[in-house]
């Protein structure tokens, strides 16, 4: 197979498990005969100190060309306490996704038995969890009209939807459904907002088209509850923007650490794949970020965006491997790992790329 891959490093960690990533992709190529090209591109705080733009004219170029892309992470401390900046890091994503029709953002919930010990959840309350978010991308608050008033003491965001752009990610939340647990929890906040009525009437009626997929409805603060207490009985989740935002991270604690999970978003055109944690400036540049989640997402993007299985497998076998011998990075050691055992970004790397087969 021949395929061209966009690296977007972005900020922070996002450049050391980046590379990790791609040294990946690009062991796969060899391993199982495919040509991979790869070009990479600025996005973020690097491209604002670069170009004064989060995202260039010529990274969107690039990105509108390519078959998939491989991002890193994005922010910086220096915009997160001045509210005032005009341009910010996180513009870029934003503009990307909607730029490329990206408004399905799949996060899989995968626990690692190896795990199991370095969640602060109880390991009974985890075994067996297995969830896959949809998380919508291109709606919601993110996108919605945003004011503030002249003296600047009021402000807003509008939380808006449209039927089809719930109708276009609920489709392909149950089509997942069908191929795993036959669940679907939709969650949303339809005791209080409209958007959120709105959102429930289309699962409602999209739900009749999947008769072999159990439905429930939750409402946001209830669902945040139920995640913790009992993960086990959720399966396929689908929900608004700002809902999934901030339930995936919650959702991280039960694989462990925020630096062992992955993410697809896909949508009209070409895929992008990236790890759910952030740029982390606080570990930056130290080397002991956990490449596991980008390394993750090359998995999905060769699985969703090529339809290479066996490859995919590949990659996650050998994560499953590394942590079946012992070793782990810093975020994901627990009071049994010896010293000796705690990896270094680039060592937990080269493990990995050792155990794919
Ligand atoms: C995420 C991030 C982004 C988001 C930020 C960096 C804009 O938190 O991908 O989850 O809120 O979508
Ligand atoms: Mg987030």
């Amino acid at each position: 197979m021949n395929k061209h891959i966009l690296v977007i490093p972005g900020d922070g960690i996002g450049q050391e498990v980046t590379t990790w990533g791609k040294k990946v992709l690009e062991l796969i190529a060899k391993k199982y005969n495919h040509t991979f090209s790869f070009d990479s591109a600025l996005m973020g705080h690097v491209a604002i100190e670069a170009t004064g733009n989060p995202l260039p004219d010529e990274t969107l170029a690039k990105a509108k060309a390519t078959d998939a892309i491989l991002f890193g992470a994005i922010g910086h401390i220096k915009y997160d306490n001045d509210p005032s900046a005009k341009v910010r890091p996180e513009q870029g994503l934003l503009k990307i996704r909607k730029e490329l029709g990206l408004y399905a953002n799949l996060r899989p919930i995968k626990l690692f038995d190896e795990l199991l010990g370095a969640s602060s959840i109880k390991p009974e309350i985890l075994k067996g969890a297995d969830i896959l978010f949809f998380r919508e991308l291109t709606g919601d608050v993110y996108f919605g009209e945003k004011k503030r008033s002249e003296d600047r003491k009021t402000a807003s965001d509008l939380m808006v939807y449209s039927k089809y752009e719930v109708e276009r990610i609920a489709h392909k939340a149950y089509k997942a459904a069908q191929t795993r647990g036959k669940k679907l929890c939709s969650v949303d906040k339809a005791n209080v907002l409209e958007s959120s009525r709105l959102w429930r009437e289309t699962v409602q009626e999209i739900a009749i088209l999947y008769p072999d997929v159990q439905t429930e409805h939750m409402f946001i603060d209830n669902a945040a509850m139920q995640l913790i207490k009992d993960p086990k009985k959720f399966d396929v989740v689908l929900t608004a923007n700002l809902f999934g935002d901030i339930l995936t991270d919650e959702a991280s604690q039960i694989a462990g650490s925020m630096g062992m999970l992955a993410s697809a978003s896909v949508g009209d055109s070409v895929g992008f794949y990236e790890p759910i944690h952030g740029s982390a400036h606080d570990i930056a540049g130290r080397g002991i970020a956990n490449p596991l989640a980008s390394i993750l997402s090359v998995a999905l993007l060769l699985d969703i965006s090529f339809g290479l299985k066996t490859e995919a497998n590949a990659v996650i076998a050998a994560v499953e491997k590394t942590l079946k011998q012992g070793f782990r990075c810093k975020d994901i050691a627990d009071k049994t790992t010896s010293e000796n055992m705690i990896c270094s970004t680039d060592k937990m790397g080269e493990i990995v790329l050792g155990n794919i087969l």
